[in-house]
């Protein structure tokens, strides 16, 4: 029998107000909220193009690129991977795709649905892939693409893009790059970089709701989708037709989420506020205190090389005899903040502490030390009073005011 529901079994929507240092999503400013709820136009009135010319400039923007095909797909960061791959490869095609975590692995994943020969070469967690393994997996070969994770959320690491644009160079291929985790809180310049496609989520570093992925696309890659011999495998993800409606005439393809575009236009809006490099580097200062402090209580971070650390995410490895799901819970519940455990084969191992764009400050980074430490005390770890939050507070004297708090 289906159950009756009455007023007082659903009351008004009422989520707690959390701290959400996960990788994804993370907390938002009060002004994108705002933005959520200003009213509703329909995809094809007049004053919503003009929204969409906004979104798009500011996207350049943080992209860096003066790409034509620049837009937020009506998907999470898992369609930009989708349309990226669906887009490019048919059969016949050969791809590369650098795995050293789960969602590198997802783009191996979701390429071989397509008709194409997929090679992963791989990396442990906690790496990045070396460029020469690349070098050597697609020697004498004809590869169409390579593919990678500029910021592996699963394993907190950074991977440098140059020498895979050179190594795609050398084998004539296009080069995806996921930055979900790394645009706007990592230096990314998709020109500059000659990035053929790459695309992001709204939820991290940008600090919009879920449910975009904002994606850029080369001319050499347009090219590439122009020449195809067969129909991209998805009506959704055809990155030429969904550009009917993006591109100058503005024609409907699909109704998209216009409330979050509005809220995606205004996070955009203050990144751009604060500078996108100023962004980086308050990113990479609130990191570099969190990584002080936690050093200071003990712990050790999954990525051993500091060049390979990603700076919107660390992962950090869970001492022995120390229980992974009651810190994340008693955090939740005594202090309200949220972090993330450990994914795939390193679930139960590490936690993954986000810091991602409006979560990248430095009230943030010593309460959640201050909090940590208690909880740790509580489940018996035997750690220095303060000495997280000590570190911290020193690594913040060493860097400069301006780098840590959200300039507004
Ligand atoms: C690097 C990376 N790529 C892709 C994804 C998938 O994004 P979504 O969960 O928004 O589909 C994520 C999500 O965390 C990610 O971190």
């Amino acid at each position: 029998m289906t159950q009756h529901i009455d007023r007082q079994s659903i009351g008004e929507l009422a989520p707690p107000n959390r701290l959400m240092l996960t990788p994804g999503p993370s907390s938002m400013d009060p002004r994108v909220y705002r933005a959520l709820a200003t009213p509703l136009v329909g995809h094809l009135d007049p004053w919503f193009k003009g929204c969409m010319d906004d979104t798009q400039a500011l996207l350049r923007q943080i992209f860096q690129t003066e790409n034509r095909i620049t837009m937020p797909l009506s998907a999470s960061g898992s369609g930009g991977i989708e349309a990226s791959v669906l887009n490019t490869l048919e059969e016949g095609d050969e791809a590369i795709i650098c795995v050293n975590g789960v969602f590198s692995d997802r783009m191996a994943v979701i390429a071989s649905h397509t008709p194409a020969k997929i090679t992963k070469v791989e990396a442990p967690y906690g790496k990045p892939v070396d460029p020469e393994d690349v070098r050597r997996a697609g020697k004498g070969k004809k590869i169409k693409i390579v593919g990678l994770a500029h910021g592996e959320t699963s394993s907190g690491v950074l991977t440098q893009i140059d020498p895979f644009r050179k190594v795609a160079d050398e084998l004539g291929a296009l080069l995806i790059v996921d930055a979900v985790a790394s645009l706007a809180g990592v230096p990314l310049h998709v020109d500059r970089q000659h990035i053929d496609i790459c695309f992001s989520g709204t939820q991290k570093a940008i600090s919009a709701p879920p449910g975009m992925s904002p994606i850029t696309v080369s001319p050499r890659a347009e090219e590439v989708f122009r020449t195809r011999k067969s129909k991209v495998q998805s009506w959704y993800f055809d990155l030429s037709t969904a550009m009917n409606y993006w591109g100058k005439d503005r024609l409907y393809h699909h109704t998209p989420p216009i409330s979050l575009i509005y809220a995606l236009r205004e996070a955009m809006r203050l990144v751009v506020e604060e500078g996108l490099e100023a962004r980086w580097e308050r990113h990479r200062v609130n990191q570099l205190a969190l990584i002080a402090g936690l050093e200071a209580m003990g712990l050790e971070l999954l990525a051993k090389n500091p060049a390979d650390r990603l700076a919107t995410v660390t992962a950090v490895m869970i001492p022995d005899g120390i229980d992974d799901v009651m810190v994340r819970s008693q955090l939740l519940e005594e202090f309200n903040i949220e972090i993330a455990g450990g994914l795939g084969p390193v679930k139960g191992k590490i936690w993954r502490v986000g810091l991602m764009g409006y979560c990248s400050q430095k009230p943030y980074v010593l309460l959640f030390l201050a909090a940590l430490e208690k909880v740790l005390l509580d489940q018996g770890f035997r750690l220095p009073s303060g000495a997280g939050v000590g570190a911290a507070i020193h690594s913040y004297t060493q860097a400069r005011p301006e780098a840590v708090g959200v300039s507004r």
